[in-house]
């Protein structure tokens, strides 16, 4: 098997896809049923990937519950990116979303049905039909447990296809050559600690997102932001990394989340008055206007001393009114959660609720077959030769400044499959394997060895939980220059402390703090990243909302940040504000 490069033993693949998530594993699925050698390498087992979170649905235009079409969904995209979305990237998006869907029923995803055997689909924030008019049924759902069902169907249809997964390896860092062309990875199998390089003729990053710069987060342990630091290291600038999503309902001091299939199956909130407060927010849409309004809401309710609880310092989610029945069917989950993590059976009491981060808009640039896009000699996107991104560590983009709930889902299988068909397109099969550069591995091997000799310093986790803490002090809902620049020094002084830390045990075998340690230097990257991009863009767009700034600013600010780590140094690049074959929808102040 193995053959030795230098000191490092190393396999060759034709695609080698960091993350098996639902991205990384869609993309697998088109690359093996074509023949192709393919590895996926995870942290953890495929269907432990942090896509089994997912709860409410799939957003894809079928129709089943009353009319709907793309052009709609595409509609609601782009006002609920707030004008930064890439126009040609969510007319594809919408436009394949039922294809991938009817694709997935027929792989055996046991979709929750209709009478009639359809497909059922519930209302989801900022999804309507008739362009704002009304909410539309839109949410492709197996109950409360979408995410789990997905990755399921995938695992099995993948195992059918004979992908290779590398399970409890985590890729370390992307190797380049001389030209910049990415040629494999550098992976370390966590079991035995063995370091090895992958060499691929294609590499996809699927690392899903990186919540976990966040003291509060909906997200899985495992969301440290790998790919975004790989990529970063590599020299790959960071796209709009000052949006990050924060979900309006995560169980208040757990963070879990609760799925918007609860206001989608009509649950709403209440503030301390027993006021369903977002009927005044938003008219229309009312509870289900699009996260960065909801979530900015219930803030404003709270600063405004109208949240619930000893500390006012939440408000509530409630659903008792639809009945023990439709609980039970549509939300079982939601009820299971809300008993362990809140102490309230939903079916009696509503569920203590705070905005919670749960989603990265920006990440590594692509275009819409997944290709990495960096700007070069001039040309704003210019593909990386050999390396793609999909996924939630990828920023196509389609999601802008705030994303829709289950654009993300949809997002993973839309481009999980157009990465990998862009790869099948390629003839990788027939092609060679470009040589690898005479130092493979050893700028990975030198931090490892540094990591290793340090015998004293800080532990891992102190320098994390300061990260977090940072930037959920100095980045949160509401953000001004003053907190913002002081969250950009304060990270930058943690990014010491990060070159300080030290493992107690150095043994190689499931050598968790060696892990943990490992993943640090992808949370500080992601960090930097997040906090100097935030406190350059002076507008409020999306997620990104600036006290001191409180007005969008279309004519300065409609352009996408790119972050290097290189000097933490930031650029931008225009947005792609046409579309593939319609007219461009031009920005409008958002109502809802
Ligand atoms: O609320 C939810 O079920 C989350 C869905 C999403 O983030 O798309």
């Amino acid at each position: 098997m193995a053959q030795i490069k230098g000191s490092l033993a190393r396999r060759r693949f034709d695609a080698v896809i960091v993350g098996a998530g639902g991205s990384g594993m869609r993309a697998a699925l088109q690359l093996s049923e074509a023949g192709l050698a393919v590895a996926v390498l995870s942290k953890v087992f495929p269907t432990r990937s942090h896509t089994v979170a997912a709860q409410g649905g799939i957003g894809a235009s079928l129709g089943n519950m009353s009319e709907d079409n793309w052009y709609w969904h595409m509609f609601d995209t782009v006002k609920g990116s707030d004008y930064l979305g890439d126009q040609d990237a969510i007319e594809f998006m919408c436009r394949e979303a039922p294809h991938v869907v009817y694709e997935l029923e027929h792989f055996g995803m046991p979709f929750d049905r209709n009478a009639d055997g359809t497909i059922y689909q519930r209302p989801f924030g900022g999804h309507s039909a008739n362009f704002g008019e009304k909410p539309v049924a839109r949410a492709c759902a197996a109950a409360d447990r979408t995410g789990h069902a997905l990755l399921h169907t995938l695992y099995q249809r993948n195992v059918r296809a004979k992908t290779q997964f590398f399970v409890e390896w985590m890729a370390l860092d992307l190797i380049r050559n001389a030209e910049g062309d990415v040629v494999g990875v550098v992976a370390l199998e966590m079991e035995t600690g063995e370091v090895m390089i992958l060499e691929a003729k294609a590499t996809l990053l699927a690392t899903g997102g990186a919540g976990r710069i966040w003291a509060a987060s909906t997200n899985a342990f495992i969301n440290t932001g790998d790919g975004l630091g790989m990529a970063a290291r590599a020299g790959i600038p960071l796209e709009d990394m000052e949006f990050w999503q924060f979900h309006p309902t995560g169980v208040a001091g757990a963070g879990v989340l609760i799925t918007e299939g609860v206001r989608g199956e009509g649950g709403y909130l209440l503030n301390s008055n027993g006021e369903r407060f977002m009927e005044r927010y938003a008219p229309t849409l009312k509870d289900l206007a699009p996260r960065d309004f909801v979530s900015r809401s219930m803030d404003q309710e709270i600063k405004e001393g109208r949240g619930c609880g000893p500390n006012k310092d939440h408000v509530l989610l409630k659903l008792d009114h639809l009945g023990a029945e439709t609980i039970m069917k549509r939300l079982p989950s939601i009820r299971e959660i809300a008993i362990k993590f809140a102490n309230v059976d939903p079916i009696k009491e509503p569920i203590p609720v705070v905005p919670t981060i749960h989603y990265q808009m920006g990440g590594i640039p692509t275009d819409y077959h997944g290709r990495v896009v960096v700007p070069k000699n001039g040309i704003p996107n210019s593909v990386v030769p050999g390396l793609y991104a999909i996924g939630e560590c990828a920023c196509v983009s389609v999601h802008g400044a705030n994303r829709l709930g289950t654009n993300s889902l949809l997002d993973l299988l839309v481009f999980g499959r157009s990465a990998g068909n862009h790869m099948v397109g390629l003839k990788l099969g027939l092609e060679e394997h470009k040589p690898l550069p005479a130092d493979a591995g050893a700028a990975t091997l030198e931090r490892l060895a540094r990591l290793d000799a340090r015998t004293s310093g800080e532990q891992t986790q102190e320098v994390a939980d300061e990260i977090r803490k940072t930037m959920q002090a100095h980045c949160g809902v509401f953000r001004t220059a003053s907190l913002l620049n002081e969250g950009v020094e304060k990270i930058q002084a943690l990014e010491a402390r990060v070159q300080n830390v030290y493992i107690k045990d150095k043994s190689r075998v499931f050598n968790t703090a060696r892990i943990e340690a490992l993943e640090l230097d992808n949370l500080i990257e992601t960090a930097k990243a997040t906090v100097v991009s935030a406190a350059a863009r002076q507008e409020s767009r999306g997620a990104h909302a600036r006290d001191d700034f409180p007005e969008r600013d279309d004519h300065e600010w409609i352009k996408h940040t790119l972050w290097y780590s290189e000097g933490s140094r930031l650029d931008y690049k225009p947005v792609h504000m046409k579309p593939l074959s319609v007219e461009t929808f031009q920005p409008k102040k958002r109502t809802f």
